[in-house]
């Protein structure tokens, strides 16, 4: 039986990564403070601080065969390796395709795709806006010290159950509400979304497995008008899509990606053109497997209404906002010459 160590398990993909591990029998302990939400059922809960030097203390003398690491701080990330690289067969680290310098060309692969310089040794590890560059210096953390037997797995945006952002979520959300709803750009952009439960599934495969490497864990580059469709599938509705031009929601001040007064995973063309359409397939032959969006989008929809908003609406339009973009968008269609 696997002995595995998740550090994390409270809030998404690692919770996730955790829920399956049991189901497959493993001996799950997940090491965090317990702060963010629930344990998973049948996990062993170690209470570890990872900004407290001493944090690890409680997992003194143990071994693992493999351990998941999601952080975001490498002070984090090596204070996990001081403790326990040497008691641990194979290491997962959990990045992002925010590390890539270049948003803007489509089809990049990992291996030749540009990254950002890494945070520096003093950076501010609590900035949102340096989360790419701290997540550059994580994994050369975990490539200093575990060499070429480390596998980084760097996350594209990932959907389904338990997401608290409300990237994905927005759109089961938005298109079981019904009536005319604004869709931001061009059906034609290019987006892709991971299911949790695929990138997950994967990472244990790859923990048994014993891979090794560096590889993009996205899903398929699909246009969002195709993207769309799916989740209208899943959820069985037929949507009133208004497709509404990218600089007319600039200029009404609608964010793109996520946040208050947001298009989720909208972003403007050519700036983000490659954003989200990376080159999967070094990880899809390396058995990365991809589900329908419908499904993901279904079953998005049935978690958000079970938990009936629990937690706070993270990002898209509010009612009255997409009503007043709409009433405004119609209004330059109908002026002449428009
Ligand atoms: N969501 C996306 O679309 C997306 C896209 C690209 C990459 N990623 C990457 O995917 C990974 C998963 O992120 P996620 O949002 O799903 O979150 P998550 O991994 O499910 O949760 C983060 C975990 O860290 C633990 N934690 C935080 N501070 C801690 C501390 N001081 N000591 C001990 N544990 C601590 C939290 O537990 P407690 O708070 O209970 O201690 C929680 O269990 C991240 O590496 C992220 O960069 C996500």
């Amino acid at each position: 039986m696997m002995r595995l160590l998740v550090l994390g398990g409270t809030v998404f993909l690692s919770r996730t990564v955790s829920d399956l591990a049991v189901a497959r029998g493993y001996d799950v302990s997940c090491a965090c403070r317990g702060e963010s939400g629930p344990l998973p059922a049948g996990v062993r809960h170690i209470r570890v601080d990872r900004d407290d030097p001493d944090g690890f203390a409680g997992l003194a003398g143990e071994r693992f065969d493999a351990v998941v690491d999601v952080a975001r701080r490498p002070s984090q990330v090596r204070r996990a390796l001081t403790a326990l690289a040497e008691r641990t067969g194979h290491w997962t680290f959990v990045s992002t395709c925010s590390v890539y310098a270049d948003d803007a060309t489509p089809g990049q692969r990992v291996d030749t795709a540009p990254v950002l310089p890494e945070a520096a040794p003093n950076a501010d590890e609590t900035d949102p806006e340096s989360y790419g560059p701290l997540k550059v210096a994580c994994e050369q953390a975990v490539r200093t010290v575990r060499g070429g037997d480390a596998f980084v797995v760097r996350a594209g945006l990932i959907g389904g159950p338990h997401d608290v952002t409300d990237r994905f979520s927005y759109w089961p959300l938005r298109l079981a509400r019904g009536g005319e709803v604004l869709a931001p750009g061009s059906p034609a952009d290019v987006m892709q979304v991971i299911d949790v439960r695929d990138l997950a599934a994967w990472l244990l495969d790859s923990a048994a497995a014993g891979r090794t490497g560096t590889y993009d864990g996205v899903g398929e580059a699909i246009p969002f008008g195709r993207l769309l469709e799916r989740v209208a599938a899943g959820i069985g509705v037929r949507p009133r899509l208004t497709w509404v031009d990218q600089d007319f929601l600039t200029d009404q001040g609608v964010q793109p990606w996520m946040g208050d007064r947001s298009l989720p995973l909208w972003l403007p063309r050519p700036r983000y053109a490659g954003h989200s359409s990376r080159n999967g397939g070094p990880a899809y032959r390396a058995g990365l497997r991809r589900r329908d969006i419908a499904e993901t989008a279904r079953d998005t929809l049935a978690w958000e209404r079970a938990v009936s908003r629990e937690h706070p609406v993270n990002a898209g339009l509010t009612e009255a906002e997409e009503t007043e973009l709409l009433a405004a968008w119609h209004a330059t269609r109908s002026k002449p010459g428009a």
